[in-house]
């Protein structure tokens, strides 16, 4: 049976990964509760302008419902346990929060990884602010479309000068500034924008890398409509091995108030009407070191070819790069075409469907029924005809960070019943970021990288699991102390095993002494709450008895 949620309660940016809802652009703007009453009165302002995930009109609504039209501007907001306590909410509410979030993300650097050059010391200035005057509490997030010149809708500004006037009338809240690149009040991300022949700039998935970004995304009960779900889930679900089919996951691993894959609620604190509906969010800068990735694959790559059994520095190139993250630049999975000649075919086929993304034009029926067939193989496969990796890497970044099949302890042993996907099911995490800064400059020292955020109702099982588990650790993937060559911390001598596959048939290739792409700048753990716990904190109304 179908899940209903109320969606009019749930903040908009859980449901909808608002890039591929026409908003490329993300301006987030950090503010400091100096007094617990000016808090509570910026957010009964804020509160009713906070976009929901209600269907939009002539979007995803049903045709005929009274379903509210997209806004100009969508408008989230989360604020931090220091958030929390600077609002005065009852200790008792607040002493019942998960850990990991009242820690808050800087004091978990050693779980998560954060070493060396990624060390909180060395974060953004906004995120080493010391005095409870200079701490992050409440973000505030406008998402924005963009004009044909790729720059955001005039709305974007009105909407932050709206947002900053209610703080200031507070009296009590400030808005902070200290974020590095060209506007230190603010963190702006946006999708990076190609330009066609005729001028006009169109937001594409890529990252700076090179890759596309944003194809995989956990799908969960209550999420879509019954005829998207029916699509969305392949891949993005549960695989059920006795019916052999995917089903959404359970709505408690991404909302809390829910069931979870466990069956239970997931832990919250008391009232139980402030947490339910609300969710957890990891925002996380992310800096790429772009000048250091493309440098290493161009080394690597001379060498690849003359063993890998590839016929061009291109091939063996773009066959390294797919060989890290799981997918070819094109996003097309390895599992589906691991060679560079059979990905090249696919590509070929699938020309129109990748002609039209980057137009952004209306689709004829036919046109969305062909993109659809193309998202499901991107997305619909799994990894029991890949056991040992030559097609996809066991440690290659995508199948480190969902392993889909690949955890089942059956998966793999002859005459075992076909693997599923229990043991992931809790780890999954969706995504929700987009990249930043400059696009140009394909050095280390420029600033640009992603601006990761990931929501989870469980920060300690499923994003820090991720990233101390599967990130920084490689014995779940049979490799041994190394990290994900991609986002891992590569210490001296750090390494990454592809091993041997249609690519390099004579043997494993090792990439040796990988350099350090991905740096952390920043970042902290958000409560997103439901409009109805906006309503109670404005309200002061927050009672644990
Ligand atoms: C700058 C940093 C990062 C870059 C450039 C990056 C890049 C990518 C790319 C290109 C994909 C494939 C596209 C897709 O499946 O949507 C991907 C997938 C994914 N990444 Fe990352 N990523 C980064 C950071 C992270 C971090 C920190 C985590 C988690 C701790 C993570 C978790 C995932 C997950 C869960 C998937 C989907 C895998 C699947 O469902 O098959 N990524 N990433």
């Amino acid at each position: 049976m179908q899940r209903k949620l109320d969606l009019a309660d749930i903040q908009g940016n859980i449901v909808r990964p608002y890039g591929r809802y026409g908003f490329p652009v993300t301006r987030h703007i950090f503010y400091n509760i100096g007094d617990a009453a000016a808090g509570r009165t910026f957010v009964e302002k804020l509160r009713h302008e906070v976009t929901t995930s209600e269907r939009w009109r002539d979007v995803d609504a049903r045709p005929g419902s009274h379903a509210p039209e997209r806004p100009k501007v969508a408008i989230n907001v989360g604020f931090t346990f220091r958030g929390l306590m600077a609002l005065g909410l009852p200790t008792r509410t607040l002493g019942g929060l998960p850990t990991e979030f009242i820690d808050g993300m800087a004091r978990r650097w050693s779980l998560l990884g954060d070493t060396g050059s990624s060390s909180p010391n060395s974060w953004d200035p906004i995120w080493r602010g010391t005095g409870s005057d200079k701490e992050v509490h409440v973000w505030v997030a406008l998402n924005a479309p963009a004009l044909p010149d790729g720059s955001p809708t005039p709305d974007l500004d009105a909407r932050t000068q709206w947002v900053d006037q209610i703080a200031a009338k507070t009296g009590g809240v400030t808005r902070l500034s200290g974020n590095k690149g060209p506007n230190p009040e603010w963190q702006e991300s946006s999708a990076i924008m190609r330009e066609l022949p005729d001028g006009t700039r169109v937001p594409t998935a890529k990252e700076h890398f090179g890759y596309t970004d944003g194809i995989s995304d956990p799908a969960f009960a209550g999420q879509y409509e019954p005829a998207e779900e029916a699509d969305e889930v392949k891949g993005g679900g549960k695989f059920a091995v006795n019916s052999k089919t995917w089903e959404p996951l359970a709505t408690g691993e991404f909302l809390l108030g829910h069931p979870s894959e466990a069956q239970e609620l997931p832990a919250t604190t008391a009232p139980w009407s402030f947490m339910r509906n609300g969710t957890f969010m990891v925002w996380r800068k992310l800096h790429q070191n772009i000048g250091s990735f493309e440098a290493y694959i161009d080394d690597q790559a001379e060498q690849f070819m003359r063993v890998g059994g590839v016929s061009s520095i291109d091939a063996a190139r773009e066959t390294l790069k797919a060989k890290i993250v799981g997918r070819w630049s094109s996003g097309i999975p390895l599992a589906v075409a691991p060679t560079y000649d059979e990905a090249r075919k696919l590509e070929a086929e699938w020309e129109d469907v990748l002609a039209i993304q980057l137009k952004g034009a209306k689709r004829t029926k036919a046109e969305l029924a062909r993109q659809l067939a193309y998202e499901l193989m991107l997305t619909d496969f799994r990894y029991i005809s890949d056991v040992p990796g030559a097609r996809c890497p066991m440690s290659a970044h995508t199948r480190r960070a969902n392993p889909r099949d690949a955890q089942d302890p059956h998966f793999g042993l002859a005459k075992a019943p076909p693997p599923g996907s229990d043991l992931t099911n809790r780890r999954r995490i969706l995504r929700r970021g987009a990249p930043y800064g400059d696009t140009t400059r394909r050095d280390n020292d420029s600033e640009h990288g992603v601006i990761f955020m990931v929501i989870c109702s469980n920060l300690f099982g499923q994003f820090e699991f991720l990233q101390q588990q599967w990130v920084q650790y490689g014995s779940a993937f049979n490799a041994g102390n190394d990290t994900d060559p991609l986002i891992g911390g590569h210490g001296p001598n750090a390494k990454y095993v592809i091993p041997a596959g249609p690519a390099n048939p004579d043997g494993p290739y090792i990439c040796a002494n990988l350099p350090q792409f991905i740096e952390t700048r920043g970042g902290d753990y958000f409560f997103l709450p439901s409009l109805t716990a906006l309503r109670e904190i404005a309200q002061g109304s927050v009672d644990p008895t």
